[in-house]
């Protein structure tokens, strides 16, 4: 985390919060640069020896500005929509370092990223083959294509975010893919340049992509497609709280590595959550405090809406003070949104202390599938994006106004 306290002030590298919250409307994300940066460096230092294509995935922060300061480092993007890829570009991502995921493209969508000419689009079925093929045709143009299969491996995850079990909607299923690569041969304005897989996301355990890797060499094998390229996607898990288990990527990547060398082809890969996970934080402002039962509400003015894991998946992320105020502790706390839903409800503490009405607090680890997953239930604006960049602070996204929603 890019949070630590000096005395009793919350501070975000070395910008302390309670100074920003007082000039912004809460709730607002806040992010460090500095960490975005380090864990770019730190999972590019990991795959040293396997020299992939980094594709930071949008969907995790799809904030421009975020993207910019990637692409800068020499990351891609990963993009599932016609948005994504448009702000990808925006960013300044070049083409070539861009691919396109989903198990449901348009035609619209799939027409933008041909004219682009994006390095790869990730089918998942036969009709997207065709699809692809009838428009790159018209266009005179030959599409490189990866193909994602679905390696029927459980990644151990939420069952919300698991993408490679058999069952699932997602890649082309194990038993059909020989066939449908064969068939593919017929498309003349389809390159295949990749196999690619994504298992899911925030797994802690390298097994599943161990079980991955061993079904990609099979299949490798028995088609005999010498594929340029392996997109391993992302879903590496990070620690939401100290305790938590995260994933060994330095083992993980032994792995590939090895993988690598059996294939001789090159690798991609698609991160989020690893990269901005633990470089966000959400600063809200405690509206009321009221006991009812034997619980004291903490009603605070982020809802589910601004940050949707916890209603979603049930997800914990921690609560803390911007400003440690007086110890008076209270009891059987829950944090909850203003949203009449009761889903609407963050986290529970058995004892809490340091906060009082009207002060600030921030939600941890917010920086993957928080301002890109919100919405404007209830009309509610988007909330504004702060990035601290080298000590300044800079605004990403201003606030939504009312006006424009209504
Ligand atoms: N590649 C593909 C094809 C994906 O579908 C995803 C995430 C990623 C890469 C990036 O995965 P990551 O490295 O961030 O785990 N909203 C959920 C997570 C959904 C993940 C969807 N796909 C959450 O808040 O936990």
């Amino acid at each position: 985390m890019s949070l630590t306290y000096k005395g009793q002030n919350l501070y975000i590298d070395n910008t302390k919060i309670n100074s920003i919250a007082k000039k912004n409307i809460t709730p607002f994300y806040v992010y460090s640069l500095k960490k975005i940066k380090e864990n770019y460096q730190s999972f590019s230092n990991y795959f040293k020896s396997v020299k992939p294509l980094i594709c930071f995935s949008v969907k995790s922060n799809s904030n421009v500005s975020i993207i910019s300061e990637l692409a800068k480092l020499g990351s891609g993007a990963d993009v599932v929509s016609e948005g994504e890829l448009l702000k990808a570009l925006k960013a300044k991502v070049k083409p070539s370092k861009i691919v396109f995921s989903g198990v449901g493209k348009t035609e619209n969508e799939l027409r933008t990223a041909i004219r682009k000419k994006v390095f790869l689009i990730n089918i998942e079925s036969e009709s997207e083959a065709r699809l692809i093929n009838k428009i790159s045709k018209k266009m005179g143009q030959i599409t490189s294509i990866g193909i994602r299969i679905n390696p029927g491996v459980d990644a151990n995850t939420l069952s919300k975010i698991s993408t490679g079990k058999i069952d699932s909607k997602f890649g082309l299923p194990k038993s059909n893919f020989l066939n449908f690569c064969k068939e593919l041969k017929s498309f003349k304005n389809l390159k295949i340049k990749a196999l690619s897989v994504h298992i899911g996301s925030q797994i802690t355990s390298i097994e599943p992509y161990r079980k991955t890797l061993n079904v990609l060499l099979k299949i490798i094998n028995l088609s005999k497609i010498n594929f340029e390229y392996v997109d391993l996607g992302g879903g590496f898990g990070i620690s939401y709280k100290d305790r938590d288990r995260k994933i060994n990527i330095r083992n993980y990547s032994k792995l590939v590595n090895e993988f690598k060398k059996k294939i001789n082809c090159k690798i991609i890969f698609e991160p989020g959550r690893f990269i901005v996970g633990n470089a966000g934080t959400l600063i809200s402002k405690i509206i009321f405090i009221k006991k009812n039962g034997n619980t004291s509400f903490i009603i605070i003015d982020a809802g589910m809406n601004d940050f949707m894991r916890p209603a979603l998946y049930n997800a914990k992320h921690d609560i803390v003070p911007v400003i440690k105020l007086r110890k008076k502790v209270i009891s059987n706390v829950e944090f909850v949104g203003p949203i009449c839903e009761s889903t609407d409800t963050f986290i529970k503490y058995k004892n809490y202390s340091y906060i009082d009405e009207n002060s600030f607090v921030a939600i941890t680890n917010v920086g993957a599938y928080g301002s890109s997953l919100s919405s404007n239930y209830n009309t509610r604006p988007l909330v504004s994006e702060i990035l601290i960049k080298k000590g300044k602070i800079k605004v990403i996204r201003k606030r939504q106004k009312i006006s424009e929603i209504i």
